[in-house]
Parts: structure tokens; C-alpha cells; sequence
């Protein structure tokens, strides 16, 4: 069974139960400031996990592309990615605990033929702010799961979301599969994560953190089941890692006939590395240093030097990223046709890294020549991080001066430094779609407004450049060359407000990307990997592909003003403007 076919599967499966299946969201998510990529598939859903109503019904499934990074170490073992792709169903406030684990496990042993005896499950153990899960635990076991393959697990184990600080979350129950039947016995998917693969969790999305940390139950109860594609493909295809399966091999082979070392840790980080830069540069995102350029380059550059570390020497992720392309092009048209600009990204990339490595053994040789004997791990520390020097490349060319490094210290900096990003990877998720609240939803449907208002004077040049809506402001950024006059501002804003009066009826429609552009919707096209959107049509007004929420008619929003125009850049122009009432 390929990639493909499991896919299809997964979409049957749940079909055959009732789930209308939505489009993939953009891997950069839109009018989400909070957050830098989409990283699980209830991340776009966010707003209909906390009660607004989803236009395509209350039983959604989907696969969705996702980026996580706080797993970028891990990367290299058999089982973890940076890039991929989660296999999701949603109930919004329709069934329960019990169909969400029966639809889950006949998935996995009816339809892809997963041994039931090798699958564990752990549910979640109970405390102050929510009950132990016997419920979820009596499922597991009316379907053939003993108790000594089920763990109940504290809530750093067995409670997911929020998505961030606030939002909805819950206990959940996951599922693992023993890679080694017969392994040693007593280990567990706690003491052996290398033996027990997580391959699927159900959460129960019944509560909502707030920003105090406390929980309060949710009006309505949710199911978010998520499924990791690239994990359940080595079992369907009975090799032990995911870089065997139909998805890496070729990838790997790439890597290996240009490679004149072999590490197969390197090999597997310049596999994921590349395929995920593939994704990030197809989104239209490109290296920089900050947000998510920043991740592009640290996927690129980290790619770069591990295949430095192969022995490859010049330039080669675009011909690995090439590679990376095919394997995904049935699924994701959208890479495909993101080719060129993907490969041009990469070797540009690369040429500037390589000035900087030059620049990074310069700077080593400058610290060899401040120590004695020993090279300080803030200075390794430092080599790693300005210039990209693992560890072992700072060890290697300071033994060449009769020099050790001291790698506790440098452990020390790294811990440090995590620690560090991770919170501020978490303070990204303030504010954003989990705070969700009718104030944003009017905002939004304001913003299709101005979009299409702005198109409508100043012509069909204007494009979304960026959108950040916050409870009492929206910002839009579009592309247009000078300053807007008063006449073209009072214009637009005249045109928006004769639209609210109007009372349109907003209504969202789920199309093939090519009937949406040849019905004239307007949105992000060239960095989608969906071939499914839903386009948001306001009366006659605006189409537009966005995953919502909106209003249902415009005279919800009031009057519409526009405080402020200015340039954010050459070619980009910014609106900040506010819904009131009428003057
Ligand atoms: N949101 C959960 C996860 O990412 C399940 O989909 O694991």
C-alpha cells in the first residue's frame, strides 16, 4: 500500500461514517498572526472547536500538511519528521468518546490491517481539573485491549491543546503500536519510546483554557483525532522507518549516490530537512531571520551541513529537493508547479551559507587562539548558533590546535537557549484564531469587504500581502505602488459601508481550486496544497477562499472606518481601520 492509497483510505473510511471532507489549510496560516505554521489539523478549526458553526456540517475529516519544529532534534531517529502530513476527523459537537475510539481502531485493524495484539493505548489518569478517563478505558477494552497493554498517564502525557495559551483542549487517549513484538517484556510505550510508535490520538476537546491557566467545560464537546501518515506507511509497508517507505526511499537513494560517507542520521536530517524546506518555499515563505523565513533557513542550512557531513561537497538540495518534489506531487499538485522558485530558493541558500561557513572557521580560529586547552562551550555554543557548527565539526577543527571543547558547557548553552525559544515559540499563540470572538469574525468579513473595495478603485493589481485582525482593529497589507489619495480612501470606505447597508448574505461553498479562479474568487492560489477550498462569497460583492469563520450578513458589522493608510514596504501598502457605529 502506497502513500496514495492510504490517503484515499483514510478519507473512505471516514466517509463511509458520515464526514464531509474539507480542504487542507495553508501550511502559513492566514489572518493568524499567532502562530508561524499550521502545526496539526485542528489548528485551522480552532473557531468551530469552540462553537461557530462550520459550513460544511459537524462531521469534517481531512489530511493536512503541518510543520512542527520542537521536534527538530529528534529528527534522524526512525520515526520523527519536521514535515508532514496528519490524518484528521473532527466532531464538532456530534458523537462521543466511544465512536471517535471505534472509528479509530476498525481504521487501523479493519481497513489497514494492523495487528490489534500490537496496539497499546493510554488514557488519561485524572486530577483536579478533569476525571480519569475510565470511559475512553472501558472502550479500549470492549475492543479486545487488556489492561496490561493500556496506561493511564498525567496530563504531560495524556492531555492536548490548547493550540498555545488559551483555547479549546482536553484528556486524550492515544495509540501506540509495538515495532518489536516479542521485544523485552515489560517495556511500555513510556519506557521504550523507540519500540512503541504514537500513531494515532483522539482527543476529547470538552474544555477551554483561558488565559489564567484555568479550565472551563466547553458548551460544546469535540473530537480531534489526529493520525500521523508517514507513520502508519512503515507498518502498512512492513519496513522499520519511515525514510524506507515509498515516500523517503527515493529521497534517500538521492542522497546516498552524491554522499561518499555514510551516516544514516545525516542522510535522514538531509531528507526531512530538504522535503520540509520543499513545503515551506512552496508556501511562498523565504529565508530570512526572523519568524518563518528563520525556520526556512535553519531547515535549509541544516540540511546543507549534514550534507557537508556526508561528504557532498557543492551544492546539492536542489536535486534532492527535485527528488523530494516527485514523491509528493500526486498529492500536492501545488509543489509541482512551485519547482522552479523552490530550487532557485535552495541554491541561493546554500551559496550564502557557504560564505558564512568560511566566515564561522575564521571566527573558530580566533577562540582556538583565546583558550589553552580547553575551548569554552559558550564559544562552541556560539559557533553553533551564528554559523551553524555542530559540535562535532567545532571538536573536529579544535583537536587539529591540540584542543578539547567543553561539550557540557556547550549542553548547558543549548538547554538554555531551547528553553528560550520555546517560550517564545508559546507567547506566539496569544491573541489569534483561539481567541476567536464575534469582535474578530465581523473584523474578518470587514477585511473581504476592503479587499474587494480596494480592487474595485484602485484596480486588479491589489493582492493580499498580509492581514492581522485583533478584536478591535483590522490590518490589511496589498500590493500597490503609492500613497492612497483622501478621494480613493473616502471611495473605499464608502464602498464597504454601501455593502453593509446592502445586508448581503454571506455564504461559503466548497469547490476544486480551478472552478474557484474560473468563477473570479480571489485568495492565496499559487500557495495552496489543497486542490478543495472554500470560498467565502459576500452577495455579489466578494469572493473569496478563506477558511472562515464569517458573519451571515453584512449589516452585522455596522459602519466601517478607516483610520490609518501608510507604506509597510516598496510596493505594500497598509489599511488599519475599525467597525463603530454610523457618524
Ligand atoms: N491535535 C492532536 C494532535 O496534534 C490530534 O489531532 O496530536
Amino acid at each position: 500500500m502506497n502513500a496514495t492509497t492510504l490517503r484515499q483510505l483514510f478519507l473512505d473510511h471516514l466517509r463511509t461514517h458520515g464526514h464531509a471532507i474539507i480542504g487542507a489549510a495553508p501550511l502559513v496560516p492566514e489572518n493568524d498572526p499567532s502562530v508561524l505554521f499550521t502545526t496539526a489539523g485542528m489548528h485551522p478549526l480552532v473557531p468551530f472547536l469552540l462553537g461557530a458553526p462550520h459550513p460544511a456540517g459537524r462531521r469534517l475529516a481531512n489530511v493536512q500538511p503541518c510543520l512542527r519544529t520542537n521536534d527538530i532534534l529528534e529528527v534522524g531517529d526512525a520515526h520523527h519528521l519536521t514535515f508532514f502530513e496528519m490524518l484528521g476527523n473532527w466532531s464538532l459537537g456530534d458523537y462521543g468518546k466511544e465512536t471517535a475510539i471505534r472509528q479509530s481502531y476498525s481504521f487501523l485493524t479493519a481497513r489497514l490491517g494492523l495487528d490489534p495484539a500490537r496496539l497499546w493505548a493510554t488514557c488519561f489518569a485524572g486530577d483536579n481539573d478533569a476525571p480519569r478517563d475510565d470511559e475512553a478505558a472501558a472502550v479500549w477494552r470492549a475492543l479486545g485491549i487488556p489492561t496490561e497493554r493500556m496506561l493511564f498517564l498525567p496530563k504531560s502525557e495524556n492531555w492536548w491543546g490548547p493550540a498555545g495559551i488559551t483555547g479549546p483542549c482536553g484528556p486524550d487517549s492515544e495509540i501506540f503500536y509495538d515495532m518489536q513484538p516479542g521485544g523485552p517484556p515489560g517495556e511500555t510505550p513510556t519506557s521504550n519510546p523507540a519500540r512503541f510508535w504514537e500513531v494515532g490520538n483522539n482527543v476529547f476537546m470538552q474544555y477551554d483554557q483561558r488565559a489564567d491557566g484555568s479550565y472551563h467545560p466547553l458548551a460544546q464537546h469535540n473530537i480531534d483525532l489526529g493520525m500521523g501518515l508517514e507513520r502508519l506507511l512503515p507498518i502498512v509497508q512492513g519496513v522499520p522507518a519511515i525514510y524506507e517507505t515509498d515516500l523517503f526511499a527515493p529521497i534517500i537513494e538521492e542522497i546516498q549516490a552524491l554522499a561518499t560517507r555514510s551516516d544514516t542520521f545525516a542522510l535522514r536530517v538531509v531528507a526531512d530537512h530538504t522535503r520540509a524546506a520543499a513545503g515551506v518555499l512552496a508556501a511562498g515563505v523565504r529565508p530570512g531571520n526572523t519568524d518563518q523565513p528563520y525556520i526556512a533557513r535553519r531547515l535549509i542550512r541544516r540540511a546543507a551541513r549534514y550534507g557537508r557531513e556526508l561528504g557532498i561537497t557543492g551544492p546539492f538540495l536542489a536535486r534532492i529537493a527535485n527528488v523530494a518534489i516527485d514523491t509528493l506531487a500526486e498529492a500536492y499538485p501545488a509543489l509541482t508547479r512551485a519547482r522552479a522558485n523552490i530550487c532557485a530558493a535552495l541554491e541561493e541558500e546554500e551559496a550564502r551559507f557557504g560564505r558564512t561557513l568560511a566566515r564561522g572557521e575564521a571566527e573558530l580560529q580566533r577562540a582556538v587562539a583565546q583558550s589553552t586547552d580547553e575551548l569554552a562551550g559558550a564559544a562552541a555554543f556560539r559557533l553553533y548558533e551564528t554559523f551553524g557548527f555542530p559540535l562535532e565539526l567545532t571538536q573536529e577543527l579544535a583537536a587539529r590546535h591540540g584542543m578539547i571543547v567543553d561539550a557540557v558547557g556547550f549542553a548547558e548553552a543549548f538547554a538554555a537557549h531551547q528553553q528560550r525559544s520555546r517560550q517564545g515559540g508559546a507567547a506566539r499563540f496569544q491573541g489569534g484564531l483561539a481567541e476567536r470572538r464575534p469582535e474578530t469574525t465581523r473584523l474578518h468579513t470587514a477585511t473581504h469587504l476592503l479587499h474587494a473595495a480596494l480592487r474595485q478603485v484602485l484596480g486588479p493589481h491589489v493582492e493580499q500581502r498580509g492581514s492581522n485582525i485583533t478584536a478591535e482593529r483590522l490590518r490589511f497589507d496589498f500590493a500597490h505602488g503609492e500613497r492612497l489619495s483622501d478621494a480613493e480612501l473616502q471611495a473605499v470606505e464608502a464602498l464597504v459601508n454601501v455593502q453593509i447597508t446592502r445586508d448581503l448574505p454571506v455564504i461559503c461553498t466548497g469547490m476544486d481550486v480551478e472552478a474557484a479562479r474560473a468563477a473570479g474568487a480571489i485568495g492565496l492560489f499559487g500557495e495552496r496544497y489543497d486542490e478543495r477550498v472554500t470560498v467565502y462569497s459576500i452577495g455579489d460583492f466578494s469572493q473569496e477562499i478563506c477558511g472562515g469563520p464569517h458573519v451571515a450578513h453584512t449589516a452585522e458589522l455596522g459602519y466601517f472606518r478607516i483610520v490609518k493608510e501608510a507604506a509597510v514596504s516598496a510596493g505594500v501598502r497598509r489599511i488599519r481601520a475599525v467597525l463603530g457605529d454610523a457618524p
